[in-house]
């Protein structure tokens, strides 16, 4: 292919401006919508995601969604995550919460901005709830809120990331 050269400079490439959010469920969230209604609520995993999707897709966000039971496997998801340039990541670690060294290890390496999202408040529950491994890293947590959490998470990840670009070309229009 041959292009034609204007007597201006190259433009530099520049980063997509669509949002990139990464939702990640862990473990036993894939039972939400029976398991222990009390705390978790009646909606499933499906109806959430499909929600969050629904959302994003209104502003042209880019949207994956990700349950695993398995720690190993929601490692590497973040290691993908970072790969994939993901801009934002949701996260509800699910038990991971109060266990995970190594997950929260995983989001610290890549540093990608996160919230963390627990549908039950997990300070009015058993004190060993009480400890999170990720809040202390998290942009924000929203906890007690139920599905309606993870919207919110969302909505703050769209709003930040709009905030990002609008920025980040407001920086680009003075350099002119
Ligand atoms: C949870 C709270 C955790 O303590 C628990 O282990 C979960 C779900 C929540 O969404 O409220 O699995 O993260």
């Amino acid at each position: 292919m041959t292009t034609k050269r204007s007597g201006r400079a190259a433009a530099k490439p520049v980063p997509s401006l669509r949002p990139h959010v990464l939702v990640l469920h862990g473990p036993n969230l894939n039972l939400l919508g029976s398991r222990e209604p009390k705390h978790y609520g009646l909606a499933t995993l499906e109806q959430i995601d499909r929600t969050l999707m629904a959302r994003a897709e209104t502003v042209g966000a880019q949207l994956e969604t990700f349950q695993h039971n398995h720690e190993g496997a929601l490692i590497e998801r973040v290691h993908q995550a970072a790969r994939d340039h993901v801009d934002f990541i949701v996260i509800n670690p699910a038990g991971y919460t109060h266990t995970s060294v190594a997950l929260r290890d995983a989001l610290a390496a890549t540093a990608i901005p996160f919230v963390e999202v627990h549908l039950s408040n997990i300070y009015a529950r058993e004190s060993f709830r009480h400890h999170s491994y990720f809040s202390d890293l998290a942009v924000g947590v929203v906890s007690g809120l139920g599905a309606h959490g993870y919207e919110l998470a969302l909505e703050f990840a769209l709003r930040h990331l709009q905030n990002r670009t609008s920025h980040g070309s407001q920086k680009a229009e003075k350099t002119h």
